[in-house]
C-alpha cells in the first residue's frame, strides 16, 4: 500500500490557495518545534463567512497537503464552521495520513485557530458569546 493517499499527493503537488492576502482580516502563524515546520494562514472574512483564505507553508509534504485541504474545507463556509475544523477532519478529507504525520494536520487546525483569534482580537464585537446570559 502506498504510504500517502492520492489526495495527499495531489494537494502536495498542486496545492490550492497558496499565497498571501495583503489586507487579510486575520493572520495566524504556527510552528512545530520538533520538525521546525511553519504554517501561515490568511483569512478574509465578510458577513461571518470565510470569503477567502490563503496559506504559506514552509514544511513537509503532509503539512502542505494539510494546509491546502484545510483551506478548501473552510473557504466559503461560515466562520463558526471554520472554528470547528479539526486536524482529524483534515486528515480524513485527505484519505488519511500516516500516524507519524498526523502532527502535520494539527498545524493546519492550529493555523486557522490562530488566524481566527487574530480576527476576533481585531473585531471583538464579532466574537460568539459563550452562551451564558447575564441577568440584570
Ligand atoms: Fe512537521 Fe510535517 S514533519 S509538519
Amino acid at each position: 500500500m502506498a504510504l500517502y493517499s492520492e489526495k495527499v499527493m495531489d494537494h502536495f503537488r498542486n496545492p490550492r490557495n497558496v499565497g498571501v492576502i495583503e489586507d487579510a482580516d486575520g493572520v495566524g502563524e504556527v510552528g512545530n518545534a520538533k520538525c521546525g515546520d511553519i504554517m501561515k494562514m490568511y483569512l478574509k472574512i465578510r458577513d461571518d463567512v470565510v470569503e477567502d483564505v490563503k496559506f504559506e507553508t514552509f514544511g513537509c509534504g503532509s503539512a502542505i497537503a494539510s494546509s491546502s485541504m484545510a483551506t478548501e474545507l473552510i473557504k466559503g463556509k461560515p466562520v463558526s464552521e471554520a472554528m470547528k475544523l479539526t486536524n482529524k477532519a483534515v486528515a480524513e478529507a485527505l484519505d488519511g495520513l500516516p500516524a507519524y504525520k498526523m502532527h502535520c494536520s494539527v498545524l493546519a487546525e492550529e493555523a486557522i485557530q490562530s488566524a481566527l483569534t487574530d480576527y476576533y482580537g481585531k473585531h471583538p464585537e464579532k466574537k460568539p458569546q459563550d452562551g451564558q446570559h447575564k441577568t440584570a
